[in-house]
């Protein structure tokens, strides 16, 4: 129990660093036209920041410099929001409401939420490069190289291809693997790898098992996603609940059943303990971090 309060405070404390640090990079920005508003709605009106969160995780197993990882987990939140900009966009998912609040577009109109996103997936790189960040060049371009690739033509922006296709399809399970590793699962590989990658200590053997970690993570993540819109309520997500079956999206509940679905999701999580289990260092973080994430309900 008292393990367990001091990583509930460890959660909140990093969560409110990474929106403090994001609120102070707009913060310089500071402009007062429609595409600055837009773009500050999305990236700070709420958000769990679980994408942020596994990165100081992963820090923590090798004691990483936090103001290093505060770039990385940046990085990531702001390509994570513009992910959802776009994702609720009436030609994408329609939806009108997330993190509680009206959607980017509806608040703003769908110009500026698709401009929004253009300007948060750039920020993202501008953090990344910027000279506040004290890291080896050499370092910063394989961060570059890395959240590049896992958002785009291989990565996260495929992976929403693929879903756009899939609606109204009875696609097998492989494929619909395949999509989630890319729209959701990539991302979130980028979220433990990238902070890995700037450990002092790292270790091939290590990266590899974070890597296929994270990618049991991604999909922990996703199939939770699916089948809390299916047994939850639009309150408790602060998105349209339900959405999905109505759409009929090719997600694990409308492919193989709530059951079944059950079933992975438990497996998964079994597997992610196993693998967690392999890494050295203090992974009390990550551990609680997969206890949230499977047991989140919004
Ligand atoms: C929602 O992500 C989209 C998915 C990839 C499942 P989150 O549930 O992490 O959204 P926020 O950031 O907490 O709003
Ligand atoms: C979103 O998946 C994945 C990305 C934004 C890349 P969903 O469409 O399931 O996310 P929600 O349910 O709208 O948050
Ligand atoms: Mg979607
Ligand atoms: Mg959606
Ligand atoms: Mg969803």
């Amino acid at each position: 129990i008292k393990m367990n309060n001091l990583l509930d405070e460890w959660q909140i404390s990093q969560k409110s660093r990474m929106t403090n640090f994001l609120k102070k990079k707009l913060d310089k920005i500071s402009l007062s036209n429609t595409i600055y508003e837009a773009s500050n709605y999305a990236l700070l009106n709420g958000g769990k920041r679980f994408r942020a969160l596994l990165v100081y995780a992963i820090g923590e197993i090798d004691n990483i410099d936090k103001n290093q990882l505060d770039f990385i987990a940046a990085s990531i939140e702001t390509i994570h929001a513009y992910s959802l900009t776009h994702d609720d966009l009436p030609d994408m998912d329609d939806d009108s409401l997330r993190r509680g609040l009206p959607s980017c577009h509806v608040k703003y109109g769908i110009a500026q939420a698709i401009l929004a996103g253009d300007a948060l997936q750039s920020l993202a790189f501008e953090v990344l490069s910027s000279q506040d960040f004290k890291i080896k060049d050499q370092q910063k371009i394989i961060l570059i190289a890395q959240l590049s690739k896992a958002i785009g033509i291989e990565g996260m922006a495929l992976g929403q291809s693929l879903d756009m296709e899939s609606s109204n399809k009875k696609i097998d399970v492989r494929l619909l693997e395949e999509m989630q590793k890319n729209k959701t699962g990539k991302l979130i590989h980028a979220s433990c790898v990238m902070p890995y990658s700037i450990s002092k200590s790292f270790n091939l053997s290590i990266e590899s098992t974070i890597s296929k970690l994270a990618f049991q993570i991604g999909q922990l993540y996703q199939i939770v996603d699916d089948i809390l819109d299916n047994s939850s309520s639009s309150e408790c997500l602060g998105k349209t609940s339900g959405k999905d079956q109505k759409a009929k999206k090719a997600t694990y509940v409308n492919i193989v059943g709530i059951p079944e679905s059950k079933k992975i999701k438990d497996n998964l999580y079994s597997n992610i303990k196993k693998l967690i289990g392999k890494i050295p260092g203090n992974t009390q973080p990550l551990i609680y971090l997969a206890d949230k994430i499977y047991s989140r309900e919004y």
